[in-house]
């Protein structure tokens, strides 16, 4: 195992009905931003909820927080909470949401130009202002994280930071709420769960048992109970396990003391600035290729991976690597994410300019091993067309 430093600070109130405990989570005298995104909290009646949950405190609402969250968008936020004198911030959403509340909160605070909380990835964060979280789609793990990503609209980048200032303080976890979600963003939070856990697990053995034993108890968690919540969308039992699998596939549990990927995150998040797919459809599309094509490398967790996850016990290591791959991508379909470029319109035509945002965003050398270059990932992408 290699020496690791974990911290999470975050408090988690898992349960229906949950939302109540707000009133005991929010300082009694805070002057409260809720921020949301388009009308599905609204919709769905648990914004009610939350300003109900909110009593007599001082309460602004920001609402229309795009998926894929702007900067653009984000900076109105700033403006706001500046203005109104904003103490603590309240997301109400999903991953984008709780995104752009993480870059709000440090942005309010931040003495020289925005912007460069995202060039200095998160490192120049001094100060932060607190907030919570109240999840309503479970795939991102950022109600218990420190990271985030936001989208610059006018040059088309998808940039990530983090900062251990950005740990929520409180994330709200009600499967309930999670009842609404279209069958699209189920299959995609499912998916992208799935390949949290594989950056963190499918790099190079490193006699890190438990972290293993965790994350293949993870996907095979995802691979039981996604089919679920899809044909029974309000079974609370599913609802309520692959809630807090998505939280712990990415709240730096199973990664501490084991190397970690991240290169199919990397490729992916280009094709969302560029193409607009979703994120976890980038995910379906890359992750296989990106097996592939890096087998040489990965080949023992290939293998355990491939017996301990699948059940995959037959043949010889390739045989069961290329075995396994496959499962994975049959488990993306089976979930309604396809896995190809071309079924989201994109063909050989598109792959030089995604390539040049790579570069562009200094993305040269991803993966474990810092060695998975461009040329690697134009491989990659050919051979998902
Ligand atoms: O905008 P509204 O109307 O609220 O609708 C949303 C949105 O359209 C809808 N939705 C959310 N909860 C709902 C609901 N609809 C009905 N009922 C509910 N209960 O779902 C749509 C998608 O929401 P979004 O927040 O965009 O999805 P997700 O949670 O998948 O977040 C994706 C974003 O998170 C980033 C991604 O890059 C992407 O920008 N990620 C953040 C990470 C992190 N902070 O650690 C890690 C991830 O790898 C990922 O990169
Ligand atoms: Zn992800």
């Amino acid at each position: 195992m290699q020496d690791f430093s974990f911290y999470n600070p975050t408090r988690i109130e898992f349960g229906a009905g949950k939302i109540a405990s707000l009133d005991q989570l929010v300082p009694a005298n805070a002057h409260v931003l809720v921020l949301f995104g388009g009308e599905s909290a609204r919709r769905t009646g648990t914004l009610d909820e939350v300003t109900a949950a909110l009593g007599e405190r001082e309460v602004q609402l920001f609402g229309g927080i795009e998926p894929n969250p702007s900067f653009e968008t984000l900076m109105e936020a700033v403006a706001l909470v500046r203005r109104h004198n904003i103490d603590f911030l309240l997301a109400v959403g999903g991953g984008s949401v709780i995104d752009g509340t993480k870059f709000v909160a440090a942005a309010a605070l931040f003495e020289g130009d925005a912007w460069e909380v995202l060039t200095s990835m998160g490192q120049n964060i001094e100060k932060a202002l607190p907030f919570g979280t109240v999840l309503t789609l479970p795939a991102t793990g950022s109600e218990m994280n420190q990271g985030s990503v936001i989208t610059l609209k006018s040059l088309q980048a998808k940039l990530p930071f983090k900062s251990e200032l950005v740990y929520p303080q409180f994330s709200v976890l009600d499967p309930v709420k999670t009842y609404t979600l279209p069958t699209r963003q189920v299959a995609n939070g499912v998916v992208d769960a799935f390949v949290h856990v594989m950056e963190q697990y499918l790099t190079y053995p490193t006699q890190a048992p438990v972290q293993d034993r965790f994350a293949e108890g993870l996907l095979q968690t995802l691979i039981e109970l996604g089919p679920n919540a899809l044909t029974e969308p309000q079974d609370y039992s599913t609802r309520a396990s692959l809630m807090w699998t998505a939280t712990l596939a990415l709240n730096g549990l199973i990664g501490a003391g084991v190397p970690q990927d991240w290169a199919t995150h990397m490729l992916g998040h280009e094709l969302t600035a560029l193409h607009n797919l979703d994120h976890a459809q980038t995910l379906a599309v890359v992750l296989p290729e990106m097996l592939r094509q890096r087998k040489a490398a990965k080949i023992g967790k290939l293998v355990q991976y491939a017996e301990r996850v699948w059940n995959i016990h037959q043949g010889s290591d390739d045989d069961k690597a290329e075995a396994a791959i496959k499962h994975t991508r049959d488990f993306f379909e089976a979930m309604g994410v396809k896995t190809r470029l071309g079924d989201y319109g994109l063909g050989a035509e598109h792959i030089d300019g995604i390539i040049n945002s790579l570069e562009q965003h200094g993305m040269v050398a991803l993966g474990e091993h810092g060695d998975v270059t461009p040329a690697h990932c134009r491989q990659i992408l050919l051979a998902s067309l």
